[in-house]
């Protein structure tokens, strides 16, 4: 089966003008904001820096069991802000914004969670940052051989959020869902953190899903290119629907 991914307009989107010349000479920097499947330990973020390169920088500030908000409370959102003012002058810096698997499980979380992304815009446009929004992370939860995450509401209200505001967007939920519809489910748990734990990735669950995630960022922005060096062959194999498993 011909992978989604190749439909880029499907899944990223963009309203904003191009940053100016004089901002798009200097290297990216990108700050990952997250919970556990952006963070150290069971995410995509520590590979995805891993794959910055060409003078590109980045750092992982994903946080496990993070919320928008408890990101915000616990002050993870005040190191990327941080991350973004000091490296403004000789890179552009991007926050990537990924949440939702902990927001979801509260009402409470949930009513909160577009207003919280929304505010997130403003602080890092603020900062003199570049945000782009991610859908969350598929689980790779199957019933009866298709992926049920669970994710569509929380998949939903970022895309609403970054469209009413304007901000790029991709997602990742869907192109992380459709690669693992089409390894199944048997490739796809070759990926688990650990026995029984399918929402969290392994280091090689981490190179793949941090491939996609460099796939969709080349899709919304070609000046990322020479900056995110993904395998060839992990290329082709997301394409191509098939299981990769890299070597470390
Ligand atoms: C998500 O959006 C799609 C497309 O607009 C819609 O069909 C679906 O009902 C929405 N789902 C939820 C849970 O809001
Ligand atoms: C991965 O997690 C799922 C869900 O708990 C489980 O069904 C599967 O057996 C696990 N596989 C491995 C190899 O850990």
């Amino acid at each position: 089966m011909l992978s989604t991914l190749l439909i880029p307009t499907l899944l990223t989107g963009a309203a904003i003008a191009a940053p100016s010349p004089a901002k798009r000479a200097l290297p990216p920097a990108f700050f990952l904001a997250g919970d556990s499947t952006t963070a150290s330990g069971g995410g995509w973020g520590d590979a995805f820096v891993s794959s910055l390169s060409n003078g590109a920088t980045g750092e992982n500030f994903g946080d496990s069991g993070a919320t928008t908000g408890s990101f915000r409370a616990e002050g993870f959102w005040a190191d990327t802000l941080a991350a973004v003012e000091s490296a403004s002058g000789s890179y552009t810096p991007y926050v990537t914004i990924q949440f939702g698997h902990n927001d979801q499980k509260t009402t409470s979380g949930l009513n909160a969670f577009k207003a919280n992304l929304i505010q997130f815009n403003t602080d890092v446009l603020e900062a003199g940052g570049i945000p782009i929004f991610l859908t969350s992370l598929t689980r790779r939860n199957f019933e009866d051989g298709v992926v049920r995450d669970d994710l569509e509401n929380v998949r939903n209200l970022t895309i609403e959020a970054a469209t009413e505001v304007g901000a790029l967007w991709a997602n990742l939920n869907v192109a992380s869902r459709a690669y693992v519809n089409e390894i199944g489910e048997e490739d796809s748990h070759t990926y688990n953190l650990s026995e029984g734990d399918n929402t969290h990735l392994n280091e090689e669950g981490g190179v793949v899903f941090a491939g996609i995630v460099g796939i969709l960022l080349k899709q919304l922005d070609e000046s990322f290119d020479e900056f995110i060096d993904i395998d060839e062959e992990l290329v082709e194999a997301v394409a191509a629907g098939e299981y990769y498993w890299p070597e470390l």
